[in-house]
């Protein structure tokens, strides 16, 4: 009788299998007909009972049942599964356009410092550097500006404010000449080095002033370098950074740290000198200023007075950036637009 129940339970399932459409509908066969309380799992848990002979015969049968059922179901599980995947959506388009990693880069400021440091590094200089929070020794007085001197007026300048009254005052750098003496107290003759770096002037902003901005000191020291050096070296740089010829153009001016002191021009890349907007139809385009070391600024740094000779200058990296591309506002640089820095 159990025999037949058992081939009968077997039977019933396969065919209760063939209706079942859905995961959740196979999820109740499964626990008829193969949970642990279902009857053939009632079936074989009451096997302990039956005499040996008739476990052997009853057990095999039951378990062959089992097997059978379990084999239908895996078989179905796995057809259910494969049908409920949308394959039209799961297709792939090999074909289709990627989409873009989106990914930051460097900002055209550091990447034209990066540039102007390839370009003086393959003609023997070191790049160097310097705090941008500064004492009033290294940004003035080493520099020969003295604090009743009229030149401190010449750049307006962010004081930090001090706790104790007697101590060195400090401030945002106003120039990267800061970092000329700080070099020189720890170098000696002949050297030649560039210090990219960021400056601040307490100035009021617009299209062409900006209280941040990027300037980069030039400072070649030995004991006959001259005008003639740095007229060589200037456009040589130029040159390179633009990429084409470019005319220099020096004027008198006037810096307590260098003697002679020069305004320094290039000719406009722009209108290779036939006059445009941006050089205001003069032709000439305005770097910075330049000039031979003074010998009282060697003297604050510990070099005997008279032993050797330099020049510095002082450009604007910023400045350069927007004859380069053509910006017509300096408060783009700073202002945090990634619109504009993307551009770049
Ligand atoms: N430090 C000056 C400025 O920022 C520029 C300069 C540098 C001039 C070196 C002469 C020599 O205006």
């Amino acid at each position: 009788m159990l025999k037949a129940r058992i081939s009968t339970l077997e039977a019933e399932g396969k065919n209760a299998l063939k209706t079942v459409k859905t995961i959740a509908d196979l999820e109740a066969w499964e626990i008829k007909y193969l949970g642990r309380k279902s009857e053939l799992g009632n079936i074989l848990k009451s096997l302990k009972n039956f005499s040996s002979e008739e476990k052997k015969v009853i057990g095999s049968l039951a378990n062959g049942a089992r097997q059978t059922l379990a084999q239908a179901f895996a078989e179905t599980k796995a057809r259910l599964l494969e049908q409920s995947v949308d394959w039209e959506k799961e297709r792939i388009d090999v074909s289709a356009p990627g989409v873009a990693v989106a990914c930051g880069h460097l900002h055209l400021i550091t990447q034209l410092e990066h540039q102007i440091e390839d370009i003086f590094v393959s003609m023997g200089f070191t790049v160097a550097d310097g705090p941008e929070v500064e004492s009033e020794w290294y940004n003035f007085d080493a520099l020969n500006v003295s604090p009743d001197h009229p030149a401190r007026d010449m750049q307006d300048t962010f004081w930090l404010q001090r706790d104790e009254p007697q101590k060195e005052n400090f401030l945002l750098r106003t120039h990267t000449s800061s970092v000329q003496a700080r070099y020189m107290e720890t170098h000696t003759p002949p050297f030649r080095i560039i210090i990219p770096g960021k400056i601040f002037r307490n100035e009021a902003t617009d299209a062409s002033h900006e209280h941040t901005f990027h300037q980069f000191e030039c400072l070649m020291v030995g004991d006959d370098v001259s005008v003639a050096n740095f007229k060589y070296i200037a456009q040589a740089f130029f040159e390179n950074f633009f990429e084409k010829k470019v005319l220099i153009r020096l004027r008198p001016s006037f810096f307590p740290f260098t003697e002679p002191s020069f305004e320094f021009d290039i000719s406009c890349v722009l209108c290779d000198g036939n006059g445009c907007p941006v050089c205001k139809q003069s032709g000439w385009l305005e770097i910075g200023g330049a000039g031979m070391v003074n010998q009282k600024v060697f003297e604050a740094a510990g070099y005997p007075r008279g032993k050797y000779q330099g020049f510095a200058w002082g450009f604007g990296v910023t400045r350069l950036a927007m004859m380069k591309y053509k910006i017509s506002d300096i408060r783009l640089f700073m202002g945090g637009d990634l619109r504009f820095i993307r551009q770049f």
